[in-house]
């Protein structure tokens, strides 16, 4: 079933994806390719997905979602992008291409991590794009701006390059991947809620818990899969954190309890769906899927 919506998924957010990159003059025709390079490289797009589930999830009108779609995963592509460069994790490889750095140049990569940046509030903001009343899209762009600046994502990654190195206990790396990974998870259930116009108060609060768990879950296995998956598998160099000595939950805890600790983040964001309907079959599917991934 989820490789189904999945593939319906991701043909609905590349297509309104690529309408994004055509350079409005000829003198940006490199940096428009690095955008364009940086997105439209075969990402799995769960972060789009999350946003198409959780407005169906709401009875919502998929044709209102797709601009938050893309504007979550023009967020997610700028972050990894920015991840991937020397003075982060240092990677060549990025779904099984080269980083947006090697395919271009560093300075290259860095401005297109800005302009996706840029590109996704513009987006969020634009009625045609984003068919929401006013009022919807200041709490779209307000939700998703915290989740990626400095008290999200940032703050996150900020964290990251910070223990490089140090043994952290299990409470800081939960707030290190609640950070880095799990608010953008968090702004992208969000916002599917609030693109599907039915989002009331006992409804929203269940969503945000199982995106709270399925967000960490995801980082659980990201690091999982970095210890047990392969670079080909991947996309991207297998055993990149041990390398870079980052603290991660297979190091502080062990693969099996690292495991057990997804499934059960898993368990938890199930629960949370038990009211609804089979409306929200796809935001299970997710969350199975996100600990059961292999890539
Ligand atoms: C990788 O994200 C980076 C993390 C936040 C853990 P994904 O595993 O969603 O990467 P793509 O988008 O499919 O390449
Ligand atoms: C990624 O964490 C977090 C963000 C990009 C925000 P990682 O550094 O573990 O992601 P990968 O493993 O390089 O995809
Ligand atoms: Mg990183
Ligand atoms: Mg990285
Ligand atoms: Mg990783």
């Amino acid at each position: 079933m989820i490789a189904a919506y999945q593939a319906r998924c991701q043909a609905r957010v590349d297509a309104a994806l690529e309408l994004l990159f055509q350079p409005p003059r000829a003198e940006l025709q490199r940096l428009y390719e690095a955008m364009r390079y940086s997105v439209m490289n075969g990402g799995k797009r769960v972060r789009p997905l999350l946003v198409y589930a959780a407005c169906e999830a709401l009875d919502g009108d998929l044709d209102r979602a797709d601009g938050a779609a893309c504007a979550v995963e023009l967020i997610h592509a700028y972050s990894l992008v920015h991840d991937d460069l020397p003075a982060m994790d240092d990677d060549d490889l990025r779904r099984g291409q080269p980083t947006t750095h090697k395919a271009f140049d560093e300075a290259c990569a860095i401005l297109a991590g800005d302009g996706l940046q840029s590109l996704a509030f513009e987006v969020l903001a634009d009625r045609r794009r984003n068919p929401q009343d006013a009022e919807t899209r200041l709490q779209m762009l307000s939700a998703l701006s915290a989740a990626a600046g400095p008290a999200g994502m940032v703050g996150g990654q900020a964290i990251d390059l910070g223990s490089v190195g140090l043994p952290l206990d299990q409470s800081a790396l939960e707030t290190m991947h609640r950070h880095k990974t799990g608010a953008l998870i968090e702004a992208s259930v969000l916002l599917g809620a609030l693109a599907s116009g039915n989002a009331d108060e006992i409804g929203l609060k269940a969503l945000q818990q199982y995106a709270r768990a399925i967000g960490l879950a995801f980082q659980v296995q990201d690091d999982i899969l970095d210890v047990e998956s392969d670079t080909a598998t991947l996309g991207k160099t297998q055993g990149k954190d041990e390398a870079n000595h980052k603290p991660t939950y297979p190091a502080l805890l062990g693969l099996d309890a690292a495991k057990a600790y997804a499934l059960e983040l898993r368990d938890q964001a199930l629960h949370q769906l038990r009211p609804f309907g089979s409306q929200a079959e796809p935001l299970r599917a997710l969350a199975r899927y996100i600990v059961e991934r292999r890539s």
